[in-house]
């Protein structure tokens, strides 16, 4: 066996505008690593947590990267120790995935580290353990992405089913982080549990309009399905200019614009990486207005996963 191993796992953007719960894409950077080494000891123990402002529990059945670690090892039946270090290096609360990152980061580097006795696929739920630790829910909408790549689709959840969907190769991705947090587990709270029938059949026919432009490289179909009508009209007050972003990032040429996950992190598709970042800028020029700051990410749609960085 390995002595250790050092593996990334890179951001996500769930949702995708109409696809609550069920669609999600990675991204190139930021992303969670974690350093895994085995240990004779039998256990699982967080060594040290860098990046995290201290924010994070160092008690494994508490942190979302030794959770997904200790169910993946229940399942196998494995007592192998486990020593690791998480390395947050994106912000936590910010709807990027931060937790899912970091679970999906650890159940990876454990699947390595031990000769891969389960295919990346079949790791999904043991990160969903953490998700549910994270935010109270299990959504697989920025685990799967992070753990598989590309553009996911959760057709279902019981049983799991988890469909990658093929994306235009000039597509770019911008995300605005406005610095402040939003707690998934809050911004869930806030959505209405029953939704009228005229947004369900809108919010159907845009999602399925989405996922056909995706497949078809059609550009414009894209755009015209970019629109949620159940999670942002709730949750765009919790971000300050939130409209004023989105309008900013369209006059700009973006195809579309909405909300990244719970939030705050706001994201916007283009047809290039100039017209990505022009974007950006957009978006960042309308937060510093309101005196907020942000950082901006400009990426294309990843369509890796997890990696291994070092070993
Ligand atoms: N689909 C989840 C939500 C993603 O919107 O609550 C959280 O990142």
């Amino acid at each position: 066996m390995k002595s250790q191993i050092k593996v990334f796992a890179p951001a996500t953007v769930a949702n995708v505008a109409c696809g609550f719960d069920i669609l999600g894409f990675a991204v190139d950077y930021p992303g969670d690593e974690v350093i895994l080494k085995p240990m004779k000891k039998p256990g699982v123990s967080i060594v040290k947590i860098t990046g995290d402002k201290g924010k994070l529990s160092m008690i494994p059945e508490k942190n979302t990267a030794s959770v997904s670690v200790l169910s993946f090892l229940k399942h196998i039946n494995s007592n192998q120790g486990i020593e690791i270090e998480l390395i947050k290096k994106m912000p936590l609360g910010s709807g990027l995935g931060s937790s899912a990152a970091s679970a999906v980061a650890g159940v990876f580097a454990v699947n390595e580290l031990l000769g891969r006795p389960l295919q990346k696929e079949e790791l999904l739920p043991f990160a969903l353990e953490g998700e549910r630790l994270a935010c109270g829910t299990a959504h697989a909408d920025n685990a799967a992405p992070s753990l598989i790549g590309g553009m996911i689709l959760i057709r279902s959840y019981n049983p799991l089913d988890i469909i990658q969907i093929p994306t235009p190769k000039d597509l770019f991705c911008t995300i605005i982080h406005p610095q402040i947090e939003i707690r998934t587990e809050d911004a869930r709270k806030m959505l209405k549990k029953q939704i009228p029938l005229k947004d369900a059949t809108t919010q159907l026919g845009n999602i399925a309009g989405l996922i056909t432009g995706l497949i078809k490289e059609d550009f414009n179909l894209i755009q015209r399905s970019m629109e949620d009508v159940i999670a942002e009209p709730v949750r765009s007050i919790l971000i300050p200019g939130f409209y004023d972003v989105k309008t900013a990032a369209l006059d700009t040429g973006a195809l579309g614009c909405s909300i990244s996950g719970s939030g705050p992190s706001i994201f916007a598709f283009s047809t290039s990486k100039k017209i990505a970042e022009e974007v950006g800028n957009a978006m960042q020029s309308v937060l510093s207005n309101l005196e907020i700051n942000s950082e901006i990410f400009v990426s294309k749609i990843n369509q890796t996963g997890p990696v291994i960085i070092e070993d």
